[in-house]
């Protein structure tokens, strides 16, 4: 993979902030919003709870003016994705009250959303489980909160309830991911008042009303991630324009050690193959940790390094499903628990192989490109889900793929 492409708008920063517009007065303008199928189904989401959103050129403008069609997020959008959940908060604090469905187990894990509830709970509001639906009610109030463990998802749900809460909410241990302090960053320009902005702690004084605001999403730290991974692994030289760098450091550091050549440079990095791959152990862990959306993927270009790589999966319980299809490429690993052992080199060759998962999809698209012969990635839906035209730009950067189906409706 050789040449130079733009790095997408980060998928899991545009969620959250379309999720925002429910808490607005006054239109939300959004730019670089990515176009992938998750955004359409919280298009869907937002339509259905009474937020219209129109593409403006090349903005994305949601008028939270409409009327709801009936103000739940039903189980038929809340189950094809989990993010949906990020309704609950806004729906609340704007509205005194929400009913969404629980998004239920996926794939990789169990994912419970126990710390999204007990925070709403901590600012007031009565939660209750009913008929696989969460139904929260109450006038917010600033409140003291904890979060067990930091969740990405959970520190942004609490959050957009906090800052329309009557008073002064201290949110502590919160997730640090760039995401959430991009929508920290819009909320402010919609009028909220939070500081902390980044950190583990988050103070939050509410305010009665949020107005409009411009927000330009900032890029897509797993979608350039993966291209980077695919360069190191190709023997390529790509340079990811639009990046950020500081949030690429982890993969990057880790990139680095593998023995490729990495330039982080002005909003944009430039990752090419070294002499040879070198295996590295990898731990993931919350942001600033090793990101575990790009654990596949970085398990991919393990296959090829010399040495045994140790990757530790410690946020979610089941991120493993990747490594049989990879065996099936030609790789040798072996998982015990949440620890997989890659032992490489081994020489790839193309094969049929199944997606799982969105993460799990890039990491089988890396390995199909690094191996010998043709291989098909079926249910490519999964990365449809949060990769912008992935084919096109590999294309773009000299790699032979196809999509074979159309995409996915929805
Ligand atoms: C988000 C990302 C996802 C990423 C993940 C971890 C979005 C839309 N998705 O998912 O791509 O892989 O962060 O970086 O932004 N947990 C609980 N109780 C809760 C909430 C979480 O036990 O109430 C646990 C989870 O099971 C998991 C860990 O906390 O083990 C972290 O999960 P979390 O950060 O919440 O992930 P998501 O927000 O769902």
């Amino acid at each position: 993979m050789t040449g130079t492409i733009r790095a997408s708008g980060a998928k899991n920063a545009a969620l959250p902030a379309l999720a925002a517009s429910l808490l607005a007065s006054e239109p939300v303008e959004l730019t670089r919003v990515p176009a992938v199928r998750d955004i359409r189904t919280m298009r869907h989401l937002l339509d259905h709870l009474g937020v219209r959103s129109e593409e403006r050129g090349e903005a994305l403008v949601l008028h939270p003016d409409g009327e709801p069609a009936d103000g739940e997020a039903p189980y038929e959008l809340v189950k094809t994705m989990r993010a949906s959940v990020l309704s609950l908060g806004p729906l609340l604090a704007r509205r005194g009250h929400a009913r969404v469905s629980l998004p239920g187990g996926c794939s990789i894990g169990v994912r419970p959303i126990d710390q999204h509830l007990a925070g709403l709970a901590a600012l007031g509001a009565d939660v209750r489980l009913e008929g696989g639906y969460v139904e929260a009610t109450g006038r917010l109030v600033g409140g003291r909160f904890r979060f067990e463990m930091p969740t990405v998802t959970g520190t942004e749900n609490v959050l957009m309830a906090a800052v329309l809460a009557d008073g002064v909410s201290v949110l502590e241990n919160c997730a640090r991911e760039p995401e959430v302090a991009d929508l920290a960053r819009l909320l402010v320009r919609m009028g909220a008042r939070i500081e902390g902005v980044g950190g583990e702690t988050l103070t939050v004084e509410g305010v009665s009303e949020l107005g409009g605001a411009r927000h330009e999403i900032i890029p897509d730290r797993i979608e350039g991630g993966t291209y980077l991974v695919g360069a190191a692994l190709t023997g390529g030289d790509v340079i990811l324009e639009g990046a950020e760098p500081a949030d690429l450091a982890p993969l990057l550091e880790k990139l680095a050690d593998a023995g490729a050549r990495v330039e982080p440079g002005e909003r944009r990095v430039r990752v090419r193959a070294g002499g040879g791959l070198i295996s590295q152990d990898v731990e993931t862990s919350p942001h600033p940790g090793f990101p575990t959306d790009l654990q596949a993927q970085f398990m991919a270009l393990m296959t090829q390094a010399r040495g045994v790589a140790t990757l530790s999966e410690t946020v979610f319980e089941n991120r493993f499903q990747h490594v049989p299809e990879l065996v099936r490429l030609g790789a040798a690993i072996e998982v015990k628990g949440h620890v997989a052992q890659v032992h490489g080199p081994t020489p790839l060759s193309g094969s049929p192989v199944m997606a799982t998962d969105l993460r799990a999809s890039a990491c089988l698209v890396l390995a199909a490109l690094a191996a010998e012969g043709e291989s098909v990635v079926h249910r490519i839906y999964h990365l449809d889900r949060g990769y912008e035209d992935m084919e096109g730009k590999l294309q773009h950067l000299g790699a032979s793929v196809e999509r074979v189906s159309g995409p996915e409706p929805g």
